[in-house]
Parts: structure tokens; sequence; C-alpha cells
């Protein structure tokens, strides 16, 4: 789509009132900057200025990721990683023979050629090759949570801050227009005081519980156990262990880790905030009985502070995976004012604004009194308010929606390749990412302690300690 049209396009697609009209000069700042980003991705570059990426992790995501990456104009994939041989023959099979395939990540760091990794490994994995790519001088895109478990936050913080170079974690909806405009909207008082945040993952499939189909060879042979467990007390191969890793708490981060941090992103980015100070949540394991050692359906309720940018305000998480609420996921802020709900690339806001008269009669204690007593109770509110004060006040809905061809995902590499290419910030540094992803690892933490966790969301540390 041509820059002016895309524009147009764009605007054309926030509908509604006063708050619509209110926000047009920054909703035309963004339309601008985004466009340029657009622009930007289209422009040819030399082949001397290509940047050589290297995927470590072709699974699922891997593949997902590095398709988007090569979207961006400009990057060549030379390299993956993968501990079973069907995905790097995959790999071959869709980028070319003249690809390296291995099964040792370092050999791939080792390279000076490789000026970036996509890091799309099992959980376990994030925290200790973003540490080894990051000393070897390469830029890093790692995929959420950006670490498995709380204690390694500060470690990725440190190499990444000693590197200089560029690291972006792989939660896109940091990068989702409508998220962004959610910010600004709830920052321009669209919705009054944010009191409550509530945010879900229903799911109802084996695929959706993460029982992904195997491949036919899969056996010792062809997946490189040994290595995938470095550091770990020896067990025997186990294909559910690696292929249903997310199951498996020494492997995933359960739902909280893997499906909370989706959710915490965006709640992060809306508010501008730094995390919650008191996480709680509790489960089961219901129906995918499995072997499974972490819950299937989980609950969340985590305490945010007020600070500067926002009052203080409660969020309820919730994750089922047997929902006869079929495949769905949504994130609703209430407000005094309104409910901002996000919906996919955009947002809806329900306006509802509460009558400045207190109310009188109906469900009221007015009728329980003596007749006179009531009429003269009557007649001295309709003296008091005005039929006005005491109508509730409404507005017709706000919507927003991205233009149709913005995709979040394209967004967020494009934010990581500006960042390689020019040095600009990143949407997503680890620090976000850590406070993204920590208290969704202390909601684990609570669920299989039984207890409240409390977290500093300023210094990112937990503020007891973990036994
Ligand atoms: N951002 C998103 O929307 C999104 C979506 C899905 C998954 N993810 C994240 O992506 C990551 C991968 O998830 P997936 O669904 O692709 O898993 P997957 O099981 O399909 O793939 C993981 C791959 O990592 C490889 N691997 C594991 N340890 C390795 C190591 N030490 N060296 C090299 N390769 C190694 C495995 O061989 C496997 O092929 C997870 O952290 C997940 O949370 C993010």
């Amino acid at each position: 789509m041509k820059g002016s049209s895309s524009r147009r396009h764009f605007i054309q697609q926030m509908s509604g009132t006063a708050l619509a009209l209110a926000a047009a000069n920054s909703t035309l700042a963004f339309a601008d900057q985004w466009q340029n980003r657009v622009d930007g991705y289209s422009r040819k570059i030399s082949p001397n200025d290509k940047i050589r990426i290297a995927t470590i992790g072709m699974g699922i995501m891997g593949y997902n990721d590095t398709n988007t990456a090569l979207k961006i104009p400009g990057t060549e994939l030379v390299a993956v990683a993968d501990l079973y041989t069907g995905r790097l023959a995959r790999a071959k099979e869709l980028y070319g023979n003249n690809i390296q395939v291995t099964a040792d990540y370092k050999e791939i760091l080792n390279r000076k050629d490789i000026d970036a990794v996509i890091i799309a490994t099992a959980d376990l994995w994030h925290a200790r090759i973003s540490i080894d790519a990051l000393k070897e001088g390469k830029a890093v895109y790692c995929e959420k949570p950006m670490v498995h478990e709380i204690s390694e936050g500060q470690g990725v913080i440190e190499a990444w801050e000693k590197s200089n170079k560029t690291m972006q974690i792989g939660s896109q909806r940091a990068s989702s227009l409508g998220v962004l405009k959610a910010r600004e909207a709830i920052k321009n008082g669209a919705i009054g005081q944010l009191a409550m945040v509530v945010a879900n993952f229903d799911r109802q499939s084996a695929l959706g519980a993460w029982e992904y189909t195997m491949p036919t060879d899969a056996s010792a042979a062809t997946v490189d156990w040994k290595r995938y467990i470095t550091g770990m007390k020896d067990e025997p191969y186990d294909p559910k262990k690696f292929f249903w890793w997310r199951n498996y708490r020494a492997f995933g981060t359960g739902v909280a880790g893997d499906l909370f941090v989706h959710l915490l992103t965006g709640i992060n980015v809306i508010t501008n905030s730094k995390g919650p100070e008191k996480i709680y949540a509790s489960g089961q394991t219901c129906y995918w009985q499995d072997g499974r050692d972490v819950p299937d359906v989980m609950a969340g309720v985590m305490q945010y502070p007020k600070t500067a940018d926002h009052p203080e305000f409660q969020v309820m998480l919730r994750v089922d995976f047997i929902s006869g609420n079929s495949e769905s996921e949504g994130t609703q802020f209430i407000g005094s004012e309104g409910v901002l709900t996000l919906e996919g690339d955009g947002y809806s806001i329900r306006h509802h604004k509460m009558s400045k008269a207190p109310g009188i009669g109906g469900w009221d204690a007015l009728e329980t009194y003596p007749k006179k007593m009531q009429d003269e109770l009557l007649k001295a509110y309709n003296q008091k308010w005005s039929d006005a004060d005491q109508k509730d006040q409404t507005e017709p809905d706000t919507v927003f929606r991205a233009p149709d061809d913005f995709n979040a995902d394209v967004e967020h590499f494009g934010h990581f390749f500006e960042g390689v290419r020019n040095r600009t910030p990143v949407i997503e540094d680890p620090v976000f990412g850590f406070r993204a992803a920590a208290p969704c690892l202390a909601a684990n933490e609570s669920y299989f302690q039984n207890k409240i966790i409390r977290w500093d969301p300023v210094n990112m540390k937990l503020a007891d300690k973990l036994l």
C-alpha cells in the first residue's frame, strides 16, 4: 500500500467521538512514523550492507521467526542450529544447501560473519545462549520468556549492557499498533482511572494444550538428548520432554511463563508500568493427564502499585486449556469511566460514566421508610439534582483498527534490525523482557509453593527469598 493511501486508510479506521478527534494529531504522528518504517523496509540494501543472521532452535517458532526476519529487507540467513536432525534437514529444504546446519550452537557463535542470532529454543536454554551470543558480539533476538528462572535475569541484563549490542525479546505484542494506540487512549483519560485489568487465554484442543505432532523417526539417534540436558541431572531420553517440553517445569515455564507473559507484555506497555509487586496464583491439572507436571488451568492475581505513570490497579489472569469458551484470548482494561478491550491489532472502548446524582429508589432503602418521609426525600432529591445529573453519561464506542497490512511480528523484527543497523533503542530490551517474565515465573512459584510472592519491579528483585 502506498504511503498516502495507507495513511488515509489508517485514519479512516478511527471512528467515534471526542476522544478520536482529540487524539487525531498524535494519531497522525504515529501513522507517519509507522509509514516511514514500512517505507524503510522496502528500500534497496546493497549486498555489503546485509545483516547476516542465524537461528538457534528451529522448531515451530524458529521457522516462524526466521521467515518473519527474512521479510525485512537486507537480512540473510546463513546458519541454523537444532538438536533434532529432521529440523536441520527441513531447514536445508527451505533455505538451500548452502546454509550451515549444526547441533552445536557454539559453532554459529564462533563465526565472525554472523551479525545477529534468533534464539527460539525451549525456555531452559534462553539465558545461556543469550549470554554466550552477547559475549561473542552478536545482536540477539530471544523468544519470550526471556529466562527460565528468575535468578537468570540479572545475568542476561549484565551481559547485554556489557556487550553494547542490540537485544530484543520476542513478545511481538509490544510492537502491536493496537497496543500502542491503547496506551495513548488510556493516557488521554479515555477510560477514566484504571482500576482493574482482566486477561485470558482459553484453549480447547490437544495442539493448544501443547501436545504437538511427533516426528515418526524421533529417537535417541535423531535427537541430541545429551546436549539438551547439559547441566542437568542425567536422565534417559524422553520424547515428551523434548517435543512437548512446555509440559515439564525442568524445560519450560508452564502456562504462566508461556502465556501470562504475552498478557503482561501488553499490560506493561499500555500502562507504561514496571510491573506488579504482589503475585498470587492457583491452578490444577484437570484434563491433560499426559504426564505433565504443570497445571492446564491457572488463575493469577497481580497487584500493581501506584507510580507516577499509573494508579494502583489489579490484574486478573486466566489460562484454561479445556475451555468450553473455545479458542480465544482477550485483555480488558476497566477504568472508572469505561472499558478498553484489545481486539487483535486494535481495540474498542465502551464509555460509561457514573451519573452525578447518587440515585434514589429502586434497590434502595427508600421504600422501607414511612410514605411521608419518602415523599420529602424524593422532593429534596429532585430539587438538588437536575434531570441531566440523574442520568448515566454515555458516549458512542470508540474503535481503533490497525491498517490491514500492519503485522506486529514484522514490526517487532523491524525494530530489532533497525536497532542492529542504526543503534536505535528497541521496543522490548532485556530490562523490559525481564520485567514482563519475572512476575509470570513468580506466579509459578506462588502456585508450587502455595504462597504470595513479593516482587520489587523497580530493582527487579524478589522481595522474599524463594526457598
Ligand atoms: N512469540 C510468540 O508468539 C511465540 C510463539 C510460540 C513460541 N514462542 C517461544 O519460542 C520458543 C520455542 O518454542 P517452539 O514452540 O518453537 O518450540 P519447539 O519445540 O517447536 O522448538 C524448539 C526447538 O529448540 C531446539 N533446541 C532446544 N535446545 C536447543 C539447544 N541447546 N540448541 C539448539 N537447539 C535447541 C529443539 O531441538 C527444538 O527443535 C519458546 O521459548 C516459546 O516460548 C514464542
